[in-house]
């Protein structure tokens, strides 16, 4: 068998709606449905190359020859994708980001968008968006959100079969930045799995659970009616319920810093001052203020001239995953 490659590019996304809690944690079943944003500025740049002569999987990431449990999750979907095509031949995968690894921002979202494309398209697997999706779920529960364009939902269906996202409306449709400001560089001290994993022992995240359904309506409306206080709004109050829940876990997780809760405040001084603006939380320290597309340059002035601030990359709707014929 000849070498069998593909290049993919996908970008990673910021969660408006977030999902938070597994009820199948192998197969990244979530808790609660979820809805983001796909990051036009932040992009992963992915190759497979299935070589007869590899006795092993191979995994460079950013240059560097790369064996830990993120090696694991890469083994998994080239497993998946030799089941499909019915092969045994062992892969490369080399994969780039255009943001630092030291910025603080997940790359598994985009990391596994671009390697189901990338590695189903190398074996001449042709899979629609659906399975795509469903696939890059399976190593990572928020790249299944990376493989259709602009805002994402992802419906958390009953199995394998029916939990996957699609598109709720296109890049194009409403331009919204997301000023990601960086405060630390430092690798998260718990991972989002371990954090999933936990998420069942906060008193809270039953209401949180109960309550989505209503929070993913009010934000794809918001979205259909391109308002920003209303996104604002419900974009606030779920990014804080989730940490409410990490908070109470068992044990508690807190992954905000000094620098984390500078910006929630001048956000706030700035949202009473009138300025269009909310900020969104994941699973680390740094902080993503959003504000309708126009307002870019404004934010992200004022962002750095906050001190704790070490960078502030800025993004707007961003595209589907797609190979790259370069
Ligand atoms: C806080 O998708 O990173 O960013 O499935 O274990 O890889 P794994 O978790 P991951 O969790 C993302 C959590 C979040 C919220 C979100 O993106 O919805």
């Amino acid at each position: 068998m000849p070498i069998f490659s593909a290049t993919a590019i996908a970008h990673p996304n910021i969660a408006l709606i977030k999902y938070w809690g597994d009820i199948d944690p192998e197969l990244h079943l979530p808790a609660n449905g979820s809805i983001s944003m796909n990051l036009s500025g932040l992009t992963t740049r992915t190759t497979v190359s299935f070589t007869p002569s590899l006795e092993q999987d191979q995994f460079i990431l950013n240059g560097e020859p790369t064996v830990s449990t993120a090696f694991e999750r890469v083994s998994t979907i080239l497993s998946r994708v030799r089941r499909l095509a019915g092969i045994s031949t062992c892969a490369r995968v080399e994969s780039k980001n255009n943001f630092p690894v030291a910025a603080g921002i997940a790359s598994s979202a985009s990391g596994f968008a671009a390697l189901s494309l990338a590695a189903s398209r190398s074996v001449g697997l042709i899979l629609n968006e659906k399975d795509l999706s469903r696939l890059a779920r399976i190593g990572s529960g928020s790249a299944c959100r990376s493989i259709p364009g602009g805002f994402v939902e992802w419906q958390p269906g009953h199995d394998d079969t029916d939990c996957f996202a699609y598109s709720i409306a296109p890049p194009d449709y409403w331009d919204v930045a997301d000023c990601i400001a960086i405060v630390s560089r430092e690798e998260k001290s718990t991972s989002s799995s371990v954090g999933h994993s936990l998420a069942g022992t906060s008193i809270l995240q039953p209401v949180r659970v109960a309550d989505a359904p209503h929070r993913l309506s009010l934000c794809r409306d918001a979205i259909r009616r391109r308002s920003f206080p209303a996104l604002a709004e419900i974009v606030e109050l779920d990014s804080t319920l989730m940490h409410s829940v990490m908070n109470t876990s068992a044990p508690p997780l807190f992954y905000w810093q000094p620098g984390t809760v500078e910006i929630i405040q001048a956000v706030q001084t700035w949202k009473k001052a009138g300025l269009p603006v909310c900020y969104t939380i994941d699973a680390g320290p740094n902080v993503h203020v959003l504000c309708p597309g126009y307002w870019e340059e404004k934010i992200v002035g004022r962002l750095r001239q906050l001190e704790c601030v070490i960078d502030v990359l800025p993004s707007h709707p961003g595209g589907p995953a797609k190979i790259d014929k370069n």
